[in-house]
């Protein structure tokens, strides 16, 4: 169950754990605080009284369970949550068929090789007039997703190691084209801190493994698979995480997990991974545009 929650709400275990406690918790400070306003009324026949007792209640609950998601840290799972409620039940505005807010979203897709996962959120996005997939930024000439925006007629930057790394890192080039968001779907280079300065928290990667495990220098593609596989485990997955100066090292937005089965080859497995990543990816790019002020 916990395992169905943490992918239906796109979070990690942990975040499933604080938003369990904040629902426990605002739900018993909803029923006290009507109580005590009930007694406050003192109104008469029974079923009139239960009447207003759920009314009041249905109308504190929302602000309760905000009140307590704040110390524990799920504020903004909780605005987007009660959000959803609301256009659910047709009580707030659909500000599109997605819910993303205006403006239009500008992404940049950062990857080295085949690019099926660029697809995938190309795809996802396509003929929604709030996201854009603006740019594919690229380090080799070779990499099938730079076939992949010729086809699409997306912008394409192919990138070189010295100004990446020594120079600006390309930031300018990515603000002139008024990019919200960097998705790196498969980008074997380390970002450098000038991007993800002049993009905090607006970097996210996807890693075919269940971080922390399995991450770090030269763990990618297939060597992942290999060591997992190699390690006897039973389970892998995909991780999507935001970006920061450390290999695979930032805090986690999403995992999905698979099993390992004796007989897989990294090849077997890496095809088991890559059918997690082309479900889960492109939804939870969305949640993160929704969740974007
Ligand atoms: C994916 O498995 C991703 O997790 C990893 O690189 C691979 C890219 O695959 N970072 P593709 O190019 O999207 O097919």
């Amino acid at each position: 169950m916990f395992n169905r929650l943490q992918q239906k709400w796109k979070v990690n275990g942990l975040q499933v754990a604080l938003i369990l406690c904040t629902f426990a918790i605002g739900g018993s400070l909803t029923g006290y605080v009507g109580r005590k306003l009930m007694n406050l009324f003192d109104i008469g026949p029974e079923w009139l009284w239960i009447v207003v007792y759920i009314i009041l209640v249905t109308l504190l609950w929302p602000l309760a369970v905000l009140l307590v998601s704040i110390p524990f840290g799920q504020f903004r799972f909780f605005v987007s949550y009660l959000k959803k409620m609301g256009k659910r039940m047709g009580i707030v505005n659909r500000e599109s068929e997605t819910g993303i807010p205006e403006p239009v979203r500008q992404i940049a897709i950062f990857a080295s090789g085949a690019g099926s996962n660029a697809q995938k959120i190309i795809d996802h996005f396509r003929g929604n007039g709030r996201v854009k997939i603006a740019l594919i930024v690229c380090n080799r000439p070779e990499a099938g997703v730079l076939k992949i925006a010729e086809k699409e007629g997306i912008p394409a930057l192919l990138i070189e190691k010295e100004p990446f790394f020594r120079g600006n890192a390309y930031v300018p080039a990515l603000k002139e084209k008024n990019i919200d968001l960097i998705i790196l779907a498969g980008f074997l280079w380390k970002i450098p801190v000038a991007l993800i300065q002049a993009y905090p928290g607006k970097i996210v990667n996807i890693h075919p493994a269940l971080l922390p495990k399995y991450g770090g220098k030269g763990m990618y593609g297939q060597f992942v698979h290999a060591a997992v596989i190699a390690a006897g485990e039973k389970e892998s997955g995909i991780t999507i995480h935001y970006v920061d100066e450390h290999y695979d090292h930032g805090d986690i937005i999403f995992q999905a997990v698979c099993p390992v089965f004796s007989e897989d080859t990294p090849e077997l497995l890496a095809k088991r991974i890559h059918e997690l990543e082309h479900k889960h990816f492109p939804v939870v790019v969305e949640e993160l545009l929704l969740r974007m002020a």
